[in-house]
């Protein structure tokens, strides 16, 4: 717990961002991480190692960017550094592992950005979402855009942050996901797409006693490949259950 907020207040971040729980969500998912590492490996292997075989078939590799980068876990960021001749990681919090590893490149940078296209609105700058893929994603020179478990969390802080003030607009999660999906496949680089779509919680006999739809409802088409990833294994949120999040990765995701 004192680490967690010694670790928030050393993370570098907009104060708007702090203020709304993004640096808090950072750390917590740092040090959930490294909690669950041996259950989060299988599928941070397969993410990787997706986004790798990804790489090997793109004709042309001169910038590669991507988007919910932050403790670069499930990002095999050596192999894009080899790659590619630049480098963009974008989230809202760049943790300092992260920044560490990042720091061993010159062609890698960090951008701060709001994918989810709320802030402004939870802020009062805006009367609604506003389009979120940063502008640098339709850049000529990107060959290669990764969407690296991101979509999933999007929509998590703006709801709950409405909820707090007692208003929640309607469809605003199906809405903040459905964005984020058209964003992409309106881009004319290659997309990579990963992303959690529903997390079940299983007893110790495998049975499933709750389901959640992680993405409100929108449904997502036949993925390149499937996999799961134990989020919370026995004992980390309950010591009877497990959350077991179900994941699709697209090679080419054009909607
Ligand atoms: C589950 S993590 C993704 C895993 C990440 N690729 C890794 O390897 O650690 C979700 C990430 O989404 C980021 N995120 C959540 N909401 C965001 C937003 N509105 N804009 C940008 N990033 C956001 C979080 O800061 C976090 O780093």
């Amino acid at each position: 717990m004192l680490l967690d907020w010694l670790g928030s207040l050393i993370t570098p971040a907009a104060r708007d961002v702090r203020r709304l729980g993004y640096v808090r969500d950072s750390i917590w998912l740092l040090s959930r991480s490294r909690r669950c590492r041996a259950a989060w490996r299988p599928h941070l292997d397969l993410s990787r190692a997706f986004v790798v075989e990804t790489i090997g078939g793109l004709p042309r590799r001169h910038t590669a960017v991507v988007l919910g980068s932050g403790l670069l876990d499930d990002v095999p960021l050596e192999a894009l550094a080899e790659a590619f001749r630049s480098v963009v990681l974008v989230d809202l919090v760049h943790p300092w592992p992260a920044r560490r590893r990042a720091r061993r490149y010159r062609h890698v940078r960090l951008v701060d950005a709001d994918l989810s296209g709320s802030i402004d609105w939870l802020l009062g700058r805006r009367s609604d979402l506003a389009p979120a893929l940063p502008d640098l994603c339709r850049s000529p020179d990107v060959d290669l855009v990764i969407s690296a478990n991101v979509l999933s969390q999007l929509a998590i802080l703006p709801l709950d942050t409405f909820e707090a003030r007692g208003r929640v607009p309607p469809d605003l999660g199906a809405r903040i996901v459905r964005a984020h999906l058209d964003g992409l496949a309106g881009l004319a680089a290659q997309v990579c797409l990963l992303t959690d779509v529903e997390q079940v919680e299983e007893d110790r006999g495998g049975q499933a006693v709750a389901c959640e739809d992680l993405l409100f409802g929108i449904t997502m088409p036949e993925p390149d490949r499937r996999w799961d990833w134990t989020l919370a294994p026995f004992g980390e949120a309950s010591r009877k259950t497990r959350l077991v999040h179900r994941v699709r990765a697209y090679r080419d995701w054009t909607g």
